[in-house]
């Protein structure tokens, strides 16, 4: 193997900068790292920490996920399974055969306990039939992957059409023809949830069937998902790493000569807010679309992130592809409300359907978005409900302060339960994933009007006309993985295409050592 002396004209190999230390450029560098091309490397992270989105606090006597909660599909063909397991991070239970090939099609379980907002308890027979009704018609969603024109744009009208079709056809009562509707608008915000958007409205029918589920029983880290990223952060040297270095823009396609590297010049130059300048090679950008966005890709901003500007159609593909919100709300009582071994309660709130708007004003009403409870197993002494809401309504609860959300959430409770002297909980912790001014927002989804296409547009390094140095930005993340996109097995998997992708280069280049970087 040829050293890494003979790598362009740089000692000590190329300069590559992974802008992000998320899983996504975590990974990307773990794989950098050990290639015998020895690339210079660092990892300019815009925060105090690493992990990004995969973060775990310390809480409640015990770890809290405030971001990535689940290994979803847990099983051999997933990266993230196979990296916890090596390190040693899953149990017996998330390592056996029997779960790792159960087949969930991707879809929750169903609740342990049914409430209604009036307080009336819904009847698990009739929460599963719904569940059937409603995930049948979910995965029928893949009929349209291939079809060269849908019936409707969204996954939500495709779900309201033949919901209302159905609704025809029920012989029961007015009252349970309505709680029936009710229970299906719980399943539409559950499902808010899992796609990280506003409304199903907003998400796309044609390419909905492109996520793919792999098998395995959704499993946790006992330990904390952060964990993870902490192994492999610790498998890096150790000046790889470098915090508090928010990016400010990354100039390309140029010659940048710097007084530190006399006589040598780089065709990227990144900047940072404290005014720290890096040359280098070859920069993996991994920030989030939200950020992207941010940045300065959205018309109303100012285009300063990329100079010169990204390619239209790369600009286009961001502002495709959806990116919203999904928050947690764990709540800490003094003595559970549920029923021993439950493990989830889900909320249906009477009067919604899915079939009609009820418009009503964020301020009064924004808790109805709220799916339920998770019933955390791995506390034993302490009890805490893990709460998730998506959209609007969970970008408008970050604005309250604690006290608002527990007062609100208090007299829910004990409307649902009935139970009007119930205890507020004793705590409160809740994400706030839309106003982190790095991430703003929680995960992608396909959005109407954009295609899995966009996500790998999205992921094309440029330059794009191979004019000039190649591989000067790379584009890594969860958003640019086609159909593992908004999991952190998609985000370890784009980091290590986009590091390979690199390795390729320089592969070639030792097959031709005159060619210049
Ligand atoms: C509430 C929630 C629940 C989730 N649940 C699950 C789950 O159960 N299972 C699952 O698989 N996935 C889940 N996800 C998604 C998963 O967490 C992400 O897909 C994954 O962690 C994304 O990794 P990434 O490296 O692409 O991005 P990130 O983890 O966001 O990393 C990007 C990094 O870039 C940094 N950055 C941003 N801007 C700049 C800048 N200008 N300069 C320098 N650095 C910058 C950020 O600080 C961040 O550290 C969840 C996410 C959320 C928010
Ligand atoms: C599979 O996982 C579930 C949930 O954690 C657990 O209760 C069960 O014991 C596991 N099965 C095996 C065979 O370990
Ligand atoms: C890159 O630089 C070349 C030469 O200066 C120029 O012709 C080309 O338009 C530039 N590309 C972009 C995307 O700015």
């Amino acid at each position: 193997m040829a050293s890494g002396g003979v790598i362009g004209e740089t000692l000590g190999g190329p300069r590559v900068l992974v802008v992000g230390g998320g899983i996504a450029g975590l990974g990307a560098a773990q794989r950098l790292c050990r290639n015998p091309a020895a690339p210079n490397l660092r990892i300019l992270e815009a925060t105090a920490r690493s992990g990004g989105r995969i973060r775990s606090e310390r809480g409640f006597g015990g770890v809290v996920e405030v971001g990535a909660h689940w290994i979803h599909g847990p099983s051999q063909g997933n990266p993230v399974f196979q990296l916890a397991a090596a390190f040693g991070l899953l149990g017996e239970k998330e390592l056996s055969e029997e779960n790792q090939s159960v087949d969930t099609g991707g879809h929750l379980a169903l609740p342990s306990m049914c409430f209604t907002s009036s307080g009336t308890r819904v009847s698990l027979e009739l929460v599963a039939e719904m569940a059937s009704l409603f995930y049948g018609l979910i995965d029928q969603t893949r009929e349209f992957l291939h079809v060269a024109e849908t019936p409707v744009p969204s996954v939500g009208e495709y779900l309201k059409k033949e919901i209302s079709q159905q609704v025809a056809h029920w012989t029961e009562d007015e009252e349970t023809k309505k709680l029936k509707l009710a229970i299906l608008n719980a399943f539409f915000s559950v499902e808010c949830c899992i796609s990280g958007t506003h409304s199903m409205d907003l998400v796309a029918l044609a390419p909905f069937g492109e996520y793919t589920v792999l098998p395995g029983l959704d499993c946790t880290f006992s330990g904390g998902y952060q964990g993870l990223t902490n192994h492999i952060m610790g498998s890096l040297p150790k000046d790889v790493m470098v915090f508090n270095k928010p990016v400010k823009t990354i100039h390309w396609n140029g010659s940048f000569q710097e007084a530190a590297f006399p006589g040598e010049t780089f065709p990227v130059l990144v900047e940072c807010d404290d005014g720290g300048r890096f040359p280098a090679h070859h920069v993996i950008v991994t920030v989030p679309l939200g950020r992207a966005h941010f940045s300065g890709f959205l018309k109303e901003h100012q285009d300063t992130f990329f100079d010169p500007p990204l390619p239209a159609e790369k600009v286009e593909a961001i502002r495709k592809i959806g990116f919203g919100t999904n928050n947690k709300v764990f709540l800490e009582f003094e003595k559970p409300f549920w029923e021993p071994h439950c493990q989830f309660i889900q909320m249906v709130w009477e009067d919604t359907s899915p079939l009609q708007d009820t418009a009503s004003g964020l301020q009064d009403s924004w808790f109805k978005k709220l799916i339920g409870f998770l019933v955390l197993p791995s506390f034993k002494s302490v009890h805490v409900l893990c709460g998730f809401i998506a959209g609007l309504e969970s970008e408008f609860m970050e604005t309250l302060s604690d006290e608002e959300v527990l007062l609100s959430l208090t007299q829910v409770l004990r409307k649902m339960t009935g139970n009007p002297q119930l205890p507020a909980p004793k705590s409160v912790l809740r994400s706030r994933w839309h106003s982190a001014p790095y991430t703003r927002g929680s995960y992608s989804y396909v959005a109407v009007g954009s295609t899995g296409d966009d996500m790998d547009l999205l992921a094309q390094p440029l330059p794009e006309d191979g004019t000039g140095p190649q591989l000067q930005i790379l584009f890594a993340g969860e958003a640019t993985h086609r159909t593992f996109y908004s999991t952190t097995h998609g985000a370890l998997l784009s980091g290590w295409r986009e590091a390979d992708r690199l390795i390729g280069l320089w592969d070639l280049k030792m097959q031709q050592p005159h060619s210049r970087l």
